[in-house]
């Protein structure tokens, strides 16, 4: 009792005022900020850190793909043809950025310089990340053109509430 963070509160209070699948668009926000922390401390040249910050990012951002595929994608597809938002590339996208996620574990973790070695291992890092950054902003923008319009048109307002609740509250159990 009483344990929750002001962040988890927030996110309850989101939660259960979400009328929109829109409204999404701040888990993202909130998901993305644990990867700039990341950036911070690869800034500081702190390699375990960031590690421990990227693996933090990866659960939360998994957790997202996990439930945007399981309770959003099946109510997505009684949409029909969408131009420019074929489910398979909704998928071919999480599947990239899990891929994505993995490789940058790997270089992180790899990275133990010390000195300008280390300030030459992070600078390679942030130029990765970079195209990271590129991939996920172009996924964002698709759904939230393309998906996240789609299931508001398609639900009725009863079935956004309970699904959006699960969903954005869901976060709140993600480790960090
Ligand atoms: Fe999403
Ligand atoms: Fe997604």
């Amino acid at each position: 009792m009483g344990t929750k963070t002001i962040k988890g509160r927030n996110r309850d209070r989101n939660a259960r005022q979400a009328t929109s699948f829109l409204d999404l668009l701040n888990t993202h926000h909130e998901i993305f900020e644990v990867f700039l922390e990341h950036q911070e401390a690869l800034l500081r040249e702190d390699f375990p850190l960031a590690l421990r910050r990227l693996k933090s990012y990866e659960r939360k951002i998994k957790r997202h793909i996990r439930e945007e595929e399981e309770f959003l994608m099946p109510i997505y597809s009684r949409a029909g043809k969408v131009p420019g938002g074929d489910p398979q590339l909704f998928f071919g996208e999480h599947q990239r950025i899990a891929e994505f996620i993995d490789r940058l574990k790997k270089i992180v973790s790899g990275r133990k310089g010390q000195g300008r070695n280390a300030t030459r291992q992070a600078i390679e890092i942030l130029y990765q990340e970079a195209m990271f950054r590129w991939l996920i902003e172009h996924h964002d923008e698709r759904e939230k053109h393309i998906l996240y319009p789609t299931l508001d048109r398609l639900t009725t307002a009863a079935e956004r509430k309970r699904i959006l609740r699960k969903v954005i509250s869901s976060q709140l159990s993600v480790a960090s």
